[in-house]
């Protein structure tokens, strides 16, 4: 496609947010790229890989306990996107830190931690234990405290709903990643996001992430009964593309923080809006899941390639 005249950003550009730089501005998003291991073998016709120009690979969430997460099944595919409730499936933070950063860093993946907890010293926690396995890294970017999660009862988004809890959260980690991005996952599950926004913005996060999931629900005609054992999942793809521009410019309008938009991308299009929108960077979700080369063809044509 040929760039709107607006559009003066380079997608593969390096970009200073909080005290880091990141190498490019179309990332992947959590849960949607694995840990961001798995693209090292897969080349395309057009691509050496999965990696080629992206700004970060955001971790699948990390909670401190390994989790199973939720009964299947866990995905239900719309024609529209996806309905998923995973409930945070996870190795574990211990397992994460000794088997899954240091590959991370030695594949040169620019990696963004994703953590979640259910107190706010337990995320200072994890976050000073982070540091102190990987201070030393180059790759290692930044951390993503997701607030959001719309599937894990202790973490969901009642969580993330309250501006002093989410303060507390930031509050907790902030001092413990000195030289290292601190950004906040924001659910688009409440009133008022801006205000949530602010919060963390003021406790001193250097970014947004918005969105997750929204809260949705599909019916097995053949049963009467929902599709997912849990009744509820966190419904994403190009179906909520309008939804997340919509948090997205509220929380540029009335927060005064940057943001990276996330929610709905599959072309490049799609990532535009975001970028004219003011947003600093954009994540790759569901996208990302049925093809690993979507968030780098982004970068490609984002870049006027
Ligand atoms: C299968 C699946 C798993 C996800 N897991 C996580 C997760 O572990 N942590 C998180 O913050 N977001 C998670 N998300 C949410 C995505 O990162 C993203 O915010 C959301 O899907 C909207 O973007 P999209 O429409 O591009 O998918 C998950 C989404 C999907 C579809």
């Amino acid at each position: 496609m040929s760039l709107p005249n607006w559009f003066t950003l380079r997608a593969d550009d390096s970009f200073e947010l909080g005290p880091r730089l990141f190498p490019g501005r179309i990332w992947t998003a959590s849960g949607c790229f694995a840990y961001g291991l798995s693209g090292h073998d897969m080349t395309a016709s057009d691509l050496a890989s999965p990696y080629v120009g992206l700004g970060a690979v955001v971790t699948k969430t990390v909670t401190p306990a390994p989790r199973t997460g939720n009964p299947m099944p866990r995905l239900c595919e719309l024609p529209t996107g996806a309905i998923n409730s995973i409930g945070l499936e996870n190795v574990g933070f211990d397992a994460f830190l000794q088997d899954i950063l240091p590959q991370l860093e030695k594949m040169a993946v620019p990696t963004v931690v994703s953590l979640a907890a259910s107190r706010p010293d337990e995320f200072g926690e994890m976050v000073q234990r982070l540091y102190g396995s990987a201070a030393g890294y180059e790759h290692w970017h930044g951390v993503e405290l997701n607030l959001s999660c719309p599937n894990v009862a202790e973490g969901g988004h009642d969580f993330g709903g309250d501006p002093d809890t989410v303060a507390k959260c930031v509050a907790a980690s902030r001092p413990r990643l000195p030289d290292r991005a601190l950004l906040v996952k924001l659910t688009p599950n409440v009133a008022d996001i801006a205000s949530l926004a602010a919060a963390a913005g003021h406790a001193g996060a250097d970014a947004i992430s918005a969105i997750n999931t929204v809260v949705g629900l599909d019916v097995d005609l053949k049963t009467g009964r929902p599709v997912l054992p849990r009744r509820f999942g966190g419904y994403s793809g190009p179906g909520v593309l309008p939804i997340a521009l919509a948090k997205v410019d509220e929380i540029i309008n009335k927060a005064q923080i940057p943001v990276v938009g996330v929610g709905g991308i599959s072309t490049a299009e799609d990532a535009l809006k975001f970028f004219a929108l003011g947003a600093v960077a954009v994540q790759v979700g569901t996208a990302q899941m049925r093809d690993p080369f979507a968030a780098a063809e982004l970068v490609k044509e984002l870049s006027g390639q």
